[in-house]
């Protein structure tokens, strides 16, 4: 961690030097830095300035470390996140978790199944508030074996977690791309424009009817917001830990969007009730009553069902991409007269 001190003596000239992104702290905060690269960080605002503005260079240099502190930290340059630990809690009717501490570590994709109403997405809640036994089920969440640094908590520049969530609401008057831009040049993307081109077909590619980059965010359907959601996630998320609360019901290709958000880099939890997103985890935890009831092992067999069961999905996905098109499933020739009825 950077303390003031440490570059309240520098010039301008070497801050710039060593964290390029201060230029934006300079901009952002008025500061004209054109022809003063001799001046000291502290030196910067003079005397009767530093009235105009109630504060001073002192002041400006702990804004100055803190902003660089965050910048790192989301830069990936700060602690990286390895593993995760769930600490067990009570279940709805306040009896002890069934397991004793629970791994997870990045390049894991863990999935959370159970009944509706039997605490999934308490459990992802958990996880992305880094749970202190200061929620419903008493659990803790360790960050690398320990307990999370405040700023996993309480800053949402540093975000810990990217959260995939059932209802996505837009209220914001944007067009899509408008939307995707203003992510990629809050997250210091060099190569926004590209990048934004990127997302969008890549979110084409998942939801099945296309949209345009034109296309209002408000007026997108609940598989295409999802599906941009997705890629978004995929493509600029730098979050150690996605969490995914059933992207089933959306009408997008769910094993792509899953293989879109899978990296060597990250850990991966989704609540689901599709057999094949449970089976392509690694480990699932089986919720009952609001707790972790058990914590399964994806076998060699199961695995081997999940190819049985990933051509029915085939199958399905390719009925309804027909039905969709006016088509009768009976016989192709069939299908091609009733069109034309
Ligand atoms: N261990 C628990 N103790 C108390 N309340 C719980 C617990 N687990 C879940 N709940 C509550 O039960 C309700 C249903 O849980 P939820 O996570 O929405 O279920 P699911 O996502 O599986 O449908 C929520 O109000 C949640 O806060
Ligand atoms: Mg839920």
């Amino acid at each position: 961690m950077l303390h003031s001190d440490d570059i309240a003596g520098l010039a301008v000239a070497d801050l710039l030097a060593r964290f390029p992104f201060m230029e934006a702290f300079f901009r952002d905060n008025g500061i004209v830095t054109a022809g003063r690269e001799r001046i000291r960080l502290a030196d910067l605002i003079g005397e009767t300035e530093a009235e105009d503005r109630g504060t001073d260079g002192n002041r400006l240099a702990a804004q100055a470390a803190e902003y660089i502190n965050r910048m790192l930290a989301f830069l990936g340059e700060g602690e990286q996140v390895t593993r995760i630990t769930i600490l067990p809690g009570r279940d709805k009717s306040g009896q002890p978790e069934g397991f004793e501490r629970l791994e997870i570590r990045t390049s894991e994709i863990i999935s959370i199944v159970g009944p509706t109403g039997s605490g999934k997405s308490r459990l992802l809640a958990d996880i992305e508030w880094v749970a202190q036994a200061d929620t419903p089920t008493g659990r803790r969440v360790l960050i690398n074996g320990a307990p999370p640094d405040p700023k996993w908590r309480f800053s949402s520049a540093d975000k810990l977690v990217a959260q995939l969530s059932q209802n996505m609401n837009f209220v914001m008057d944007l067009s899509v791309r408008e939307f995707v831009a203003l992510h990629a040049e809050s997250r210091m993307i060099r190569d926004a424009d590209s990048v934004v081109e990127r997302i969008i077909a890549q979110a084409n590619e998942l939801a099945g009817e296309p949209f345009t980059p034109e296309t209002a965010i408000t007026a997108l359907s609940g598989g295409q917001s999802r599906a941009l959601m997705i890629a978004d996630t995929a493509i600029l998320s730098k979050s150690p830990i996605i969490l995914i609360d059933e992207i089933e019901n959306a009408g997008i290709d769910r094993q792509r969007a899953l293989a879109l958000l899978l990296s060597e880099e990250k850990i991966v939890l989704m609540a689901t009730h599709d057999p094949v997103l449970a089976l392509m985890a690694d480990r699932r935890l089986v919720i009952k009553n609001g707790g972790i009831a058990s914590v399964v092992e994806t076998t060699e067999q199961e695995r081997s069902i999940l190819g049985e069961l990933r051509a029915l999905d085939a199958q399905v996905l390719e009925y309804r991409a027909r039905l969709r098109r006016g088509e009768r499933l009976d016989t192709a020739k069939e299908g091609k007269e009733a069109v034309h009825a």
